[in-house]
Order: C-alpha cells, then sequence, then structure tokens
C-alpha cells in the first residue's frame, strides 16, 4: 500500500493568497521528489476548500492532457483534497447555518472529510452522536473518511489507550457491522461497495497529548495501537482485510522516519508540518522511502 501523507491545515493559513502559495509550491516541488509512490492530501479549511479544489483538479487535467501527447505517458498521481468537517444534520441541504453538508463537500472538488479530530472533539463537545451522523452522511454521499481516534495524557499515563481507543472505535463499528448498518445508514450497501469502503476508511491514532506539543508516543506505542486498530476493524467487517491506519500527533521532518518504520503505521496526518512544502515533502520522502 502507498503510504498516505495527509496535512491537516486547520484554521491556517490567514489568506487565501498563502494557501494559493502553499499549494502551488507543493506541486511544483512535488515533481523533484517521488511522489508517485505516496498518495498525498490536502484538508483546507471551508472557506479555502473549492478554491484549492480547483488548483489542483486543473493541475491534474492539464498534467494528464501532456502525459496522452508524450512518449512516456506517465498519468500524474494527483494530490486529494479533503474537508476538515461535515454537517451532521443533513446529508444535502437545510436551514443549518454554518454547516456544510456531504454533497457541498463533493460538489467542492473534495473527495474526503476528516471526522472526529480530537480540537472537535474538545472544542465543540463532538460526542458518539454527531460523530455517527457525519459518518453516515459523508459514506453516503461516497466521501472518503479519515476518522480519528487518541487519548488524552491522563488517559495514556493510566494506561488505558487501547481502552479508550477502542471505545471511540464503537462510533464505526456501529455504522460499519452488516447487521445493523440497513437501519443506521439506509442506503449505504456495504455488500456491493465493500471493498471500495476499505480504500476510503481511514483511521489516525493521533494521541491528543501529542498533537502540537513536539511530545511523541514510542514506536512501540504507535505499533501497538495500529496493530490492535487494525485487528478491530478486522472483526467490525470482512471488507477490512489490511484496513488503513496513519499516525497523526506532531510529525515533523526530522521524526518521520521513526513513524515510518513503525510497523502498521500506513501514514501520517500532519498539522503544524504541513504548513511548509518543504517539511510536508520531507516527511512524504521519509515515508515512501521505507514502504
Ligand atoms: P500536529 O497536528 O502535526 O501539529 O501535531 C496533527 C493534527 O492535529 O492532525
Amino acid at each position: 500500500m502507498k503510504p498516505w501523507i495527509i496535512g491537516n491545515w486547520k484554521q491556517n493559513p490567514k489568506t487565501f493568497t498563502e494557501a494559493q502559495s502553499l499549494i502551488h509550491q507543493l506541486m511544483h516541488k512535488a515533481s523533484e521528489h517521488q511522489l508517485a509512490n505516496c498518495q498525498m492530501m490536502v484538508i483546507p479549511s471551508s472557506i479555502h476548500l473549492a478554491k484549492v479544489a480547483d488548483i489542483i483538479n486543473a493541475q491534474s487535467r492539464a498534467a494528464n492532457a501532456a502525459s496522452e501527447h508524450s512518449e512516456n505517458n506517465v498519468i500524474s498521481n494527483p494530490i486529494l483534497v479533503g474537508a476538515q468537517d461535515i454537517s451532521a444534520l443533513s446529508q444535502h441541504s437545510g436551514a443549518y447555518t454554518g454547516d456544510c453538508s456531504a454533497a457541498q463537500i463533493k460538489d467542492s472538488g473534495a473527495d474526503w472529510v476528516l471526522i472526529g479530530h480530537s480540537e472537535r472533539r474538545q472544542y465543540y463537545q463532538e460526542g458518539d452522536t454527531p460523530l455517527q451522523k457525519k459518518l453516515q452522511n459523508a459514506l453516503s454521499e461516497h466521501l472518503g473518511v479519515i476518522f480519528c481516534v487518541g487519548e488524552t495524557e491522563a488517559e495514556h499515563d493510566a494506561g488505558d489507550t487501547l481502552k479508550v481507543i477502542q471505545e471511540q472505535l464503537t462510533v464505526l463499528q456501529s455504522v460499519l457491522t452488516s447487521s445493523t448498518q440497513t437501519s443506521l445508514v439506509g442506503d449505504l450497501d456495504l455488500s456491493n461497495s465493500g471493498q471500495n469502503l476499505a480504500e476510503r476508511l481511514i483511521i489516525a491514532y493521533e494521541p491528543v497529548w501529542a498533537i502540537g506539543t513536539g511530545k511523541v508516543p514510542t514506536v512501540e506505542e504507535v505499533a501497538q495501537t495500529h496493530l490492535a486498530i487494525k485487528e478491530w476493524m478486522r472483526g467490525f467487517n470482512s471488507v477490512f482485510v489490511d484496513p488503513i491506519v496513519i499516525y497523526g500527533g506532531s510529525v515533523n521532518a526530522d521524526n518521520a522516519v521513526q513513524f515510518a518504520q513503525a510497523q502498521g503505521v500506513d501514514g501520517a496526518l500532519i498539522g503544524g508540518a504541513s504548513l511548509q512544502a518543504e517539511s510536508f515533502l520531507a516527511i512524504a520522502d521519509a515515508f515512501t522511502a521505507h514502504s
């Protein structure tokens, strides 16, 4: 599997001009790196989402058109685009001030959405009920989902990491378990789109205490947690043969290699270090070298 290198821009940058510059730098410098061997994604703020998607999609079309006329006919590996949040209230449209629906995200040119990030859980008190609805809305609209889980420092120190994550994953379990999916997700037919579903669901393990702090768990801890998540996912539904599980929390150009080498780590979700093209690409390089 190609490693997933995903940049969560959060509420950054301050202006669209800066966002545009970042995406242009990424696309320009990408040609100097072996990015065909990894899958990159950027997750801009909702106000920049459609414009960033437009830039990337226009560039991909141009690159593919050019490759059709060239001898080596290399099809470009586009940078994917995701949204940072999604409405729990409606899959399509409605009187929900401030929300963006799954259909609107899709229409903006993005194909993925982040759900359950610890900052949403902490600052907006997002619990299991809205998370479950967000998941249903995203999957029903065929958006890919990056579902975040992770323990607090107190939970980590108490040795409760796996217990906490298993609890957080029950939201996914309830949506994915075949016996309950009909009533929960209506038109989400796992039997028909199962294989496809396994490719568009990523679990991001992000210890809350590691996000933006410079503190990171040991490689052994990360590997143990990732392997446990994979095992649980397989138990949820047989479509998950090798579930995609990525690590997030203070990943940077200097420590990326240690995560890239850890067992069961299929990529990284990167906040701060994704705001500079050079550091984001250096992380991508570390993962592609060890994939
Ligand atoms: P960080 O953020 O890389 O700045 O720690 C990661 C995240 O919150 O996804």
